[in-house]
């Protein structure tokens, strides 16, 4: 089938591909002319494992090309995917639709009868009803296909999706995304068929499902610090009931990226405007825990600079909301390395993978290549996004670098009788008898 894939960020460059890789015939568009030309070269603007290779087969077999023309989209294919981005609006907590309908209305003049616009964008409930009138203009159709793919394994979620989930408003529409995940679902992907409006509500009320077993546990290590119980044997406890299940168990820094955090408030502003506030005002809450446990850090990092950051050295480890990606929207690293350095400290930050976007939005913090010598003469080391080679640091040889062995582990992850043997000093989340 002849795809588009409108909007090639995250979500639109990995669903191009894997539509490409999967036999389809795609065009990608995109505003941003330098993004094009680079996709087309078949390099990702960001860190996404095997996308790279699958973009440059892709484009050499000639089943996936980009262009910046909303009309050639149009013309090319009967079938467009929405993917544009819908970021926070900077006055509320709600989500900027001015993308999405950007697309919608550029397209909708030069559509053909029949032909389907798919959203796979996260929007507020009821988007795609209110969108629908301007494409029937043109005897076209909308329909919603939410995507739920993690950053770091986009590739694999996109291939091999948990569900696939159509929100559709006719039989014809179903039969169009059931024929264009056929390779999907033969290979054993779920697909589920709804109403637009339940399919919207599937994207936000998953993310928030996440973001609030996130925060239940950073809630309990709240109580683990007070009463000195150790929050990961309580998580390891607790995810062992199959009902309750480990995953997004892990307590520490939060959560970050580019959707849990604009998701759960765009979904409470939707829901008061639908005059339901009181149904998800616990959402609220659970965004106030996630902003507590950046200060938690910050706080507990500072006892460790003798209760000031002034003129002090901090090394950071980790700058992307999560490892295996280089993202660095809403970076819950970068929040504490800001607000470190905001208190007077020298903070230097050490990330595989994403020193070039964190330099571009917070040039005032400082970069290392090696985590030697970010942790250079420091007078604590806050391990703050929990990169798998972390793991393997040596506590001894670095503690033979720093000014003091202090680490603060906001992840987790690092193993805390390796490190006190090499004479560190040790703080965590949820876990008071570590120190
Ligand atoms: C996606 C979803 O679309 C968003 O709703 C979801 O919540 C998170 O994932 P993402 O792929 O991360 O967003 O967005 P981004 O990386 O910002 O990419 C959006 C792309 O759309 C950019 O390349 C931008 O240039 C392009 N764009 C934007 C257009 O092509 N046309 C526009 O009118 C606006
Ligand atoms: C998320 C959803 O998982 C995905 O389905 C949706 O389509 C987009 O948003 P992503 O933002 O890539 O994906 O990251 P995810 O793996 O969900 O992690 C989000 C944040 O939560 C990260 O900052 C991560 O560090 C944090 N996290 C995750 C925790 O703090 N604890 C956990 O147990 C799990």
């Amino acid at each position: 089938m002849r795809l588009t894939v409108i909007g090639t960020g995250y979500v639109g460059a990995v669903h191009a591909a894997c539509m490409a890789e999967t036999g389809h015939e795609v065009l990608g568009v995109d505003v941003d002319e330098e993004r094009v030309a680079a996709l087309a070269a078949g390099h990702p603007p960001f860190h996404e494992p095997g996308l790279s290779a699958m973009l440059q087969r892709t484009v050499a077999a000639g089943t996936l090309r980009f262009t910046t023309s909303l009309e050639e989209a149009a013309r090319f294919a009967d079938t467009h995917f929405v993917c544009v981005g819908t970021p926070q609006r900077p006055d509320s907590g709600a989500a900027d639709l001015r993308h999405v309908e950007a697309v919608v209305d550029g397209l909708a003049p030069g559509l053909r009868e029949g032909a389907l616009v798919v959203g796979k964008s996260t929007v507020p409930v009821g988007t795609a009803d209110r969108l629908a009138p301007r494409l029937a203009v043109s005897g076209a159709e909308i329909a919603w296909n939410p995507e739920f793919l993690r950053e770091g394994s986009a590739v694999q979620d996109t291939l091999r999706p948990e569900r696939i989930v159509a929100g559709v408003r006719s039989a014809g529409a179903e039969a169009r995304l059931r024929a264009v995940y056929a390779p999907l679902t033969a290979a054993g992907a779920p697909f589920v068929v709804t109403d637009t409006v339940t399919a919207e509500l599937v994207k936000v009320a998953s993310n928030s499902f996440l973001a609030t077993k996130i925060s239940f546990i950073n809630a309990m290590a709240e109580i683990c610090d007070v009463m000195g119980a150790d929050v990961l044997t309580l998580a390891e406890a607790m995810g062992r009931d199959s009902r309750i299940g480990p995953a997004f168990l892990s307590p520490g820094l939060g959560f970050g990226g580019s959707c849990l955090p604009k998701d759960i408030r765009a979904f409470a502003a939707r829901a008061e405007e639908i005059g339901r506030g009181e149904s998800v005002a616990f959402l609220r809450q659970v965004d106030e825990i996630n902003a507590r446990q950046r200060r938690r850090t910050v706080d507990l990092a500072e006892r460790f600079t003798g209760g000031s950051f002034e003129d002090r050295d901090v090394a950071v480890l980790g700058a992307a909301f999560k490892p295996g990606s280089d993202d660095v929207r809403d970076s819950p690293a970068l929040a504490v390395a800001e607000e470190v350095r905001r208190r007077g400290a020298r903070v230097r930050v050490h990330d595989p993978e994403a020193i070039d976007n964190a330099r571009a939005v917070y040039p005032e913090l400082q970069y290392a290549l090696d985590v030697t010598k970010a942790c250079e003469q420091a007078d604590v080391v806050l391990h703050l996004t929990e990169w798998p080679q972390y793991r393997e640091l040596d506590p001894a040889a670095l503690a033979g670098v720093v000014r003091a062995p202090a680490l603060v582990d906001a992840r987790n992850t690092l193993d805390p009788q390796a490190w006190r043997a090499a004479g560190w000093r040790l703080g965590a989340p949820g876990r008071p008898r570590l120190g």
